[in-house]
């Protein structure tokens, strides 16, 4: 037989980012991997600032068969892409791209990690719901397509800037009911779910939401996970609101990009818990 073959690498795959040596994503998918004794490569590809085409064009031309992307790289990854999925199309943005017959194709599954992680894990109803999302940069752009997608009954995008609000909420207006708001002229109503999709976890500031928004019958979440989402998990607490960090929306994302390429819908509920306790 020849050698070749019995040497035949694995599947590759990596997570591209800078930095990326923090990311979880190589242990959820060797867990996912396990699972069903699956062989495969995962490994992180940090790409200096500027050079995403070059590094992603030379993985996938020696042989990436998939790849996720993290900060700062998603609008780089859409535009990489030569076909693009219609979810990744909607959110300008992808953090998945697989080769398939010799074309690199983009997805998004943010939202959907998001929307699986607040129905499925935490038992959020956002069909009928009020949801506040907190923020209009590419966090938010990814999910709100999908959090369109739940029907909930109104969602209200507020941002520090109002422009950009208003440009996210046009640009989904033909999928269901969004609007645009400040954070100062938020709409006094009675929020199910808030989420904070700012930037202010990462960059460790701090988002303090008017009284009446955080209330106790609100579920709030931080699509930051572990000591990131602590101040704004905390605080949402403090008002006496059910809180969670994104910790589930990052294994979710992962269990859909792994579905994707490799046809098989992992277990996560293991994955998150094991995650969930190394950070308690
Ligand atoms: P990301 O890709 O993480 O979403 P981004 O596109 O830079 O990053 O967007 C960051 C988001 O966090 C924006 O909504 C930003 O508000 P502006 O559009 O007004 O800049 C928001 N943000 C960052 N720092 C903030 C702060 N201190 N208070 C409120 N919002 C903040």
């Amino acid at each position: 037989m020849a050698r070749s073959i019995i040497m035949a690498r694995l599947d590759r795959y990596v997570v591209i980012g800078n930095p990326v040596s923090h990311s979880l994503s190589p242990a959820i998918h060797a867990r996912f991997a396990a699972q069903a004794g699956d062989s495969l490569e995962y490994s992180t590809l940090l790409v200096p600032l500027g050079h995403f085409e070059r590094e992603a064009a030379r993985f996938f031309a020696e042989g990436g068969a998939g790849a996720n992307v993290t900060l700062p790289f998603k609008i780089d990854a859409f535009r990489f892409a030569q076909r693009a999925s219609e979810r990744a199309r909607l959110a300008g943005a992808a953090n998945f791209l697989a080769m398939r017959g010799g074309i690199v194709e983009a997805d998004n599954t943010d939202g959907a990690g998001l929307v699986v992680d607040l129905e499925r894990n935490l038992g959020v109803a956002l069909a009928a719901s009020t949801i506040l999302l907190v923020g209009a940069g590419g966090a938010a752009r990814g999910v709100v397509g999908p959090l369109l997608a739940a029907r909930p009954a109104r969602l209200v995008i507020a941002n520090r800037t109002a422009e950009r609000a208003r440009e996210l909420a046009e640009a989904f207006a033909a999928l269901g009911p969004v609007e645009a708001a400040t954070l100062q002229s938020i709409p006094e109503t009675r929020y199910d779910l808030v989420v904070n999709a700012t930037s202010t976890s990462t960059h460790g500031a701090s988002l303090e939401l008017p009284r009446q928004v955080l209330a106790a019958h609100a579920f709030a979440y931080d699509m930051a996970y572990g000591p990131a989402a602590r101040a704004f998990v905390e605080h949402a607490r403090s008002r006496g609101a059910r809180a969670c960090d994104g910790l589930g929306m990052l294994v979710e994302q992962a269990a859909e990009s792994f579905r994707l390429w490799r046809g098989r819908a992992p277990e996560t509920g293991p994955v998150l818990a094991e995650l969930r306790a190394r950070f308690a």
